[in-house]
């Protein structure tokens, strides 16, 4: 067992929030590779899939005096914010600072520095709970990462029942990143004390327009796939049926921005990780069985 300069215990055991989700799961398996002690904090115990070593425990960010008992032993916490009302936060982080002295938080690369109110209210989140990790008085590092590219699993039933994908902006030119890569660098955050006090911009290596994205799945899947582009108020009707009109909105406005201005890249993975970070190819291939 290795103590570091901030006394932080390599050794101590790792709480992952959303281990059931597309980040968090790779977060949970990463760690275990490392044999790094992992406990995963998930609402339903019973009915998760998670490998064999991890250990699992009932709790949830909306009820945050369910966490404190899943923190004893406690260094680090891997923490995503699933869209939850912003005024839990301070309570979720009394819970983790009385155990842990670290949290890495999945944020958004959209988050602007020095703004009372961003531009969407899914950065403005982000960008709410960021000011309280930072007030909170723990040890904090921010992946602000471009979108995962598990965002496009959208487009799976279209791919599955035919060849065609309609959607909005085919030339929306984007920087999606493979969630294994957000994985990575956020083991490296909780395991050393190096990443403390980092913003880190997060992307994929390329921009591709959501139609070379298409493209890339049907090389994937082996079977050509047409973009079809239809109007956004075509398919804003459909996605009001998942999300609110606030959020939808704010994803709209956000791929007509990429038509205009393409996402940037960042090299942060590969220069954490060691590792080129992912081509969207690359991904695709890895989910090609959701998508065929
Ligand atoms: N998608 C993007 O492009 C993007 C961009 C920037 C940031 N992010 C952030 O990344 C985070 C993680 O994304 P993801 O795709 O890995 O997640 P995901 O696959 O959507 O899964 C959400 C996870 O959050 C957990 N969860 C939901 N409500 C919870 C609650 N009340 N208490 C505890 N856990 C709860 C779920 O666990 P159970 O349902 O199993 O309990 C699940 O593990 C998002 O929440 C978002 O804030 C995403």
């Amino acid at each position: 067992m290795s103590i570091n300069e901030n006394g932080f215990s390599e050794r101590k055991t790792i709480l992952v929030t959303g281990a059931t989700g597309n980040v968090g799961r790779y977060v949970v398996s990463q760690l275990l590779d490392m044999a790094v002690p992992v406990r995963a904090v998930v609402r339903n115990p019973g009915s998760v899939d998670l490998p064999d070593g991890v250990e699992i425990v009932r709790g949830d960010l909306a009820e945050p005096s369910t966490l404190g008992e899943t923190l004893a032993g406690v260094g680090a916490v891997f923490l995503v914010w699933p869209g939850l009302p912003t005024s839990l936060a301070p309570a979720v982080l009394d819970e983790l600072k009385k155990y842990a002295q670290r949290v890495v938080y999945l944020s958004s690369m959209s988050t602007r520095e020095g703004r009372a109110q961003q531009a969407e209210p899914i950065t403005d989140f982000h960008a709410t709970i960021e000011k309280l990790i930072e007030g909170s008085g723990l040890n904090w590092t921010f992946l602000r990462i471009s979108g995962l590219a598990t965002n496009t699993l959208g487009w799976a039933q279209q791919t599955r029942s035919g060849d065609v994908v309609r959607w909005p902006y085919a030339a929306a030119a984007r920087t999606l990143i493979h969630e294994k890569d957000v994985a990575a660098v956020a083991v490296q955050a909780l395991t050393s004390d190096r990443h403390n006090g980092a913003k880190y911009i997060l992307t994929g290596p390329q921009v591709l327009t959501q139609a070379e994205q298409v493209q890339a799945i049907g090389e994937a899947i082996g079977r050509p796939l047409r973009y079809e582009e239809i109007s956004p108020e075509v398919i804003r009707p459909k996605m009001l049926t998942q999300l609110p009109p606030a959020m939808v909105d704010g994803m709209l406005n956000a791929w007509a921005g990429f038509v205009r201005e393409p996402e940037p890249i960042s090299s942060k993975v590969e220069e954490i990780t060691g590792t080129p970070a992912h081509t969207y190819k690359e991904w695709a291939i890895d989910h090609a069985r959701d998508f065929s």
